[in-house]
């Protein structure tokens, strides 16, 4: 018997850098007066119907295997949705799959996709797991900086350089996690037309959409030529407060989708049950049913956002959906992990480095209003002390 070593690991996997996190979690260690604007776990349940769904499906029983990409009823509701409010024509046989939440979508998609040496084009700051998956699959990622001085709006001069023959994709998601932003319908069409210049794949990732608060939301793959190129991913965690069933879906060209329905059977076999039994209740749901979530999370990140812009010395770009808002405090600390460590220990605030979302995230904190409206003006009112005294 050989002994385990780095040689028996796939490089490509041990090489995903991991979260830096447990320096965050290291100073809250043993204290339960901090109040939270890190979280990305909201504070209100899911509605009532979606869990009336999941009693009724724990009473019967049934817990058999299912199709392995998802109730067929199911994704006939996806394609559905997607028809109706999305303006996406995604067939429910074979552009459709459901999947263990987007993060599991992500990745089959991705490793299906992409070859090893490929390039993959990621406006950054982003989501730490379109960088990960990249690397999972032995493809290179390519950050293109968004800049705090243009809202976080990519500029296409700088998309255009970052384009090489190696490049297979963009990967990107709307609304934004972290930056809060949500891109105009004419950044979508620029993006669109960007794509179909370089023949570029588009990962779009909608999980936020139901938080769109400055208009109508856009998804990209509803645009003319783009069906062929986009996947679009969306999902009830953040919709309907459903993070922890681990539900969400992928729609694609079918050509791809065939190959990623493969990788998806052997990485899930099928999403749970009773995940799908609560998604197809939540696709059931009403805006009397949905409204108020929307509702409580906009009016926090309004909150937020006005009380962190008129912090002196420190910037902050308009969140337009969300539950995110990504200010620069670079004025106060250079270093975004020191200074998030600094407002644990003296301010008694938790928030997370801007570095979490990529080195271009320096100098900035994440702040979430994921927390309950007492924790978050708590939270606020701390830093808003913290930085007076810092300011002087
Ligand atoms: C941008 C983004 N995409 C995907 C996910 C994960 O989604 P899911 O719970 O559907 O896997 C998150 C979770 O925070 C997220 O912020």
């Amino acid at each position: 018997m050989h002994q385990a070593n780095a040689s028996m690991i796939n490089p490509d996997v041990a090489a995903i850098p991991m979260s830096k996190r447990e320096a965050i979690w290291k100073a809250m260690e043993g204290r339960n007066d901090l109040a939270n604007l890190a979280s990305g776990n909201p504070d209100m349940v899911m509605p009532e119907p979606v869990r009336k769904a999941m009693r009724k499906q724990v009473d019967e029983g049934y817990a058999r295997y299912t199709d392995y990409y998802g109730f067929k009823e199911l994704r006939e509701g996806i394609s559905g949705m997607l028809a109706q409010d999305w303006s996406l024509q995604a067939n429910s046989e074979d552009a459709i799959i459901v999947t263990c939440g987007v993060q599991q979508g992500l990745y089959v998609v991705m490793r299906s996709i992409f070859k090893p040496g490929d390039e993959v084009i990621i406006p950054s700051p982003h989501y730490g797991t379109y960088y990960q998956n990249t690397l999972a699959c032995g493809a290179k990622p390519v950050l293109v900086p968004l800049a705090e001085s243009g809202n976080f709006v990519p500029d296409f001069e700088r998309l255009a350089a970052a384009v090489s023959a190696k490049s297979r994709a963009i990967v990107f998601c709307n609304p934004n996690n972290p930056l809060g932003v949500v891109w105009s319908h004419q950044t979508l069409k620029s993006l669109a037309e960007f794509a179909q210049a370089h023949d570029l794949l588009v990962l779009v990732d909608e999980i936020y959409r139901d938080y769109t608060f400055n208009g109508e939301p856009l998804s990209i793959g509803s645009l003319p030529g783009m069906a062929q190129r986009t996947f679009t991913f969306g999902g009830f965690s953040k919709s309907h407060l459903m993070m922890g069933l681990r539900i969400g879906f992928v729609a694609g060209p079918p050509a791809l989708m065939h190959t990623v329905k493969k990788l998806h059977y052997c990485v899930a076999l099928c999403p749970s049950v009773i995940s799908q039994a609560a998604a197809q209740a939540a696709l059931a749901c009403t805006d009397a049913d949905l409204a108020p979530i929307r509702n409580h999370f906009a009016a926090k990140l309004d909150h937020l956002y006005r009380r962190i812009k008129a912090l002196p010395s420190v910037s902050c770009v308009a969140p337009g959906g969300s539950f995110y808002v990504f200010p620069n405090f670079s004025r106060y600390d250079s270093d975004a992990m020191t200074f998030a460590i600094r407002l644990i220990e003296e301010a008694g605030v938790v928030t997370l480095p801007g570095t979490e979302f990529g080195k271009l995230g320096q100098g900035h904190l994440r702040l979430s209003v994921c927390a309950t409206e007492a924790e978050v003006s708590e939270g606020i009112q701390r830093l808003e002390t913290f930085i007076h005294k810092l300011h002087g």
